[in-house]
């Protein structure tokens, strides 16, 4: 195991009716007048804004609520935030949503602690040296901002989707209640489960196979987030189903299951790019793009893949290279069980792309021949167009 630092200093609030305790919550850390955001309106349609506003007024806290924030989260809409908000006195930002309305929060921290334009973080052309106080109240399991140092952003004027990655970017606390996410559509259920999948995969395939206890986490993670994500399709109101996959969320993602370790992350870069370019759903991207990756890079370690498929999916074949493909296409068949696209084809807002199409994606995603990614087996622009080749069926 080699040498880390863990630092995860979220608290969690987790079980059901948590949410009506959010307002104490934001008064014990200090907070006053809060700036509330939300997305496209799930949270208006269940009634969890209400009961959020509610408990802030009976906190007696001041605040405003700001909708409008959409799946893959523009960057002209957190620096329009920034620039309204600047100088109004929020003291504490909370977001009521997933992955997008969270990401957004913390760009609009930021923008508001550190200055504009908040894309230079994004480029990293500066660094975080503050933040506001925030937090967040969870409606759906899946990208593992809740707890993460990450937030992601789209400048849709030059189709570059970019994450920041800052302690100080990480959250005071976040309310997890399950019940939240049983308005979910199946779409957005698979799309969670597949991106927790991928926060236990883009790690696990690393530069070492001695981290027993952080394999062991990791496995543990994706065998329970696998059951309980086809519970939670089958009983979209099933509370345990929705705990465990709640729980998953945060922990494949507040780095526990990368510790000792380096992190790939290859299928995340891979897959940034489908979203920046065709606005697909970020879980969607990762099933399509982990198979091809995988198939790919398979040869770097056959037994690590091996391996991963006898203890999650139980595969009993001793041949390594023969369990690896079982293990990859184990992964692959699931995603098509909870109705994932798993090529460009099966995605409507991708289909069939031409070779003038993959070159840029390859371009874009070694930010233009400048990087590799990936530590399983590092990837240059011609390995990604490769595997974009190999998404494309
Ligand atoms: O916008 P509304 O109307 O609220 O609808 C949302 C949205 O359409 C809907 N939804 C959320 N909770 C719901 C609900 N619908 C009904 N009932 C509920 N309880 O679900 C849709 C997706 O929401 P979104 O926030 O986009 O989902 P997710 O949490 O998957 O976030 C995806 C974003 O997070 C980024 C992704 O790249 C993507 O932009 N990521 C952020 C990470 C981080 N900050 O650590 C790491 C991840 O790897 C990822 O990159
Ligand atoms: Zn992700």
């Amino acid at each position: 195991m080699n040498s880390f630092t863990y630092y995860s200093p979220t608290r969690v609030i987790f079980g059901a009716k948590t949410t009506d305790q959010v307002g104490g919550h934001i008064k014990h850390y200090g907070g006053t007048h809060v700036l509330v955001l939300y997305g496209g309106g799930s949270a208006v349609r269940s009634g969890v804004l209400d009961r959020v506003t509610e408990s802030l007024a009976a906190a007696g806290l001041s605040y405003e609520c700001v909708g409008g924030i959409r799946p893959n989260p523009r960057l002209s809409f957190a620096q329009k935030l920034v620039d309204e908000y600047q100088g109004k006195g929020f003291d504490f930002l909370l977001a009521v949503g997933g992955g997008s309305v969270i990401d957004t929060m913390k760009g609009v921290s930021m923008g508001l602690s550190c200055g504009s334009p908040i894309w230079d973080f994004y480029e990293g052309k500066r660094s975080l040296t503050a933040n506001l106080p925030m937090a967040s109240v969870l409606t759906i399991a899946a990208a593992g901002s809740e707890t993460s140092a990450s937030s992601v952003l789209t400048n849709e004027e030059t189709g570059v989707k970019r994450g920041v990655n800052s302690d100080f970017n990480r959250p005071l606390f976040a309310i997890m209640d399950p019940e939240l996410t049983y308005t979910l559509p199946a779409y957005q259920t698979a799309c969670g489960v597949t991106d927790i999948m991928m926060h236990t995969l883009d790690r696990y395939f690393s530069d070492s196979e001695t981290d027993y206890l952080t394999d062991a986490i990791g496995e543990a993670i994706l065998r329970d987030v696998m059951d309980a994500g086809l519970l939670a399709l089958a009983e979209p109101d099933n509370y345990t189903a929705r705990s465990e996959i709640m729980w998953c969320g945060s922990l494949s993602h507040n780095d526990l299951t990368g510790l000792g370790h380096g992190r790939d992350f290859s299928t995340h870069q891979l897959g940034h790019e489908l979203s920046a370019k065709f606005d697909i759903a970020h879980g969607a991207s990762l099933a399509i793009m982990w198979p091809a990756w995988a198939r790919y890079c398979c040869s770097a370690n056959p037994r690590r893949f091996a391996e991963l498929g006898r203890r999650v999916l139980k595969i009993t074949e001793q041949n390594d290279e023969i369990a690896a493909q079982l293990t990859i296409s184990g992964f692959e068949g699931y995603w098509q069980r909870i109705g994932m696209p798993v090529r460009f084809s099966e995605a409507p807002e991708i289909g069939v792309l031409s070779e003038e199409l993959l070159s840029e994606l390859a371009h874009r995603c070694s930010y233009f021949d400048t990087r590799t990614v990936g530590f399983f087996r590092p990837i240059e622009t011609a390995d990604m167009l490769e595997i974009y080749r190999a998404a494309n069926r």
